[in-house]
């Protein structure tokens, strides 16, 4: 019997260990239920009764020791794994960032807020009214007979008898008369609604209304006013005419137009040939109207106007057809 011998297998295996799964084959190879130390025992058995003491002795101690060191590197390569998974799942500062996107402005927030910085540098308030509106402030009040055929529920949505989604800003001119004195400097933004959808008309739209009163306001003024704020939008170099035109709530009233800017007024595809482009309704507030309110048709006069905002982000984008606005896609949205 030659413990020397086990002892050094002892060794070798140890030594040998590398692995977790070292740990393991290594344990099974010397104290497993078939491994070297079982042999051992197994061969002592056939040795006399004073030689197997001893032996007995030697080889169980060496195999405590053995179990003693096996385990305490196996607890050490266990600690060691451990601390590698818990490492794996802590956050990667290697990987490439994820950049997020950043949102911007819609096309027709943008318009709207150049507007309003336009007309805010003349000294123009910002006005707002509801979007669900009387029959009262959207009709009745700016002089709109019953049989006007605006009223015609082909063009109005109608919420029930007599309240509707307001078809126009102006009934924001009523509200802000009847709630205070002249002098009066407003515009009023928003979102207007009509019963039609095609190229050129969406069932939601915005305007921006405006409305000066005061002593000895001119049409000459409504031409200045207008004037710069085309020069400002599109260019001093833009042209702009005035049309008569007919709207209850304006006496005289005219529609402005402005020199095509997609063909600079060559005539194409978008002014129809014609080299204009209307973008507003406009005229000296009606006597009737200020009557209505509470005001003196004889001690003050007033302009109004009243301009569609997806006509002009269109003129100013080059864009040709309103109903992308709405379609929410931001391969179009995103390049304005
Ligand atoms: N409210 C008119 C429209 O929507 C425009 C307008 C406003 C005309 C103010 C004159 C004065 O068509």
């Amino acid at each position: 019997m030659n413990i020397d011998k086990l002892k050094d297998k002892v060794e070798r295996g140890i030594s040998s260990i590398k692995t977790i799964e070292d740990v393991r084959k290594v344990k099974a190879y010397l104290v497993g239920r078939k491994g070297i130390f079982s042999e051992y025992i197994d061969t002592i058995k056939s040795l006399d009764k004073e030689e197997r003491k001893v032996f007995g002795k030697e080889i169980n101690s060496l195999k405590v020791s053995t179990e003693n060191r096996l385990r305490e590197i196996e607890t050490r390569y266990e600690a060691e794994e451990r601390r590698k998974e818990e490492q794996a799942s802590l956050i990667d500062i290697t990987m490439p960032g994820k950049i997020p996107l950043i949102g911007k402005k819609h096309p027709i927030t943008q318009t709207f807020d150049e507007i309003i910085r336009i007309f805010a540098s003349l000294g123009f308030s910002v006005a707002e009214g509801p979007d669900i509106e009387s029959d009262y402030y959207n009709f009745e009040a700016l002089n709109i007979p019953k049989d006007h055929p605006a009223r015609d529920m082909q063009d109005t949505f109608y919420i029930k008898q007599g309240v509707v989604l307001r078809t126009h800003t102006s009934p924001v001119q009523v509200r802000v008369m009847e709630s205070q004195l002249p002098p009066v400097k407003i515009i009023a933004p928003g979102a207007v609604y009509r019963c039609d959808n095609d190229i050129s008309h969406t069932p939601m739209f915005h305007q921006v209304e405006g409305l000066m009163v005061d002593k000895n306001v001119k049409f000459s003024d409504l031409k200045g006013i207008l004037s710069i704020f085309v020069h400002e939008m599109f260019g001093t170099k833009t042209p702009l005419r005035f049309r008569p035109s007919y709207f209850p709530f304006t006496e005289p009233s005219a529609e402005v137009d402005i020199g095509c800017v997609i063909c600079n007024g060559d005539g194409c595809r978008v002014c129809k040939e014609t080299g204009w482009l209307e973008i507003l309704g406009s005229g000296m507030v009606h006597p009737q109207v200020f009557r209505i309110v509470g005001y003196d048709p004889e001690e003050v006069t007033g302009f109004a106007f009243g301009m569609g905002v997806e006509r002009i982000a269109m003129l100013k984008f080059g864009i040709d057809d309103i109903r992308q606005f709405y379609y929410n896609d931001l391969r179009f949205l995103s390049q304005f």
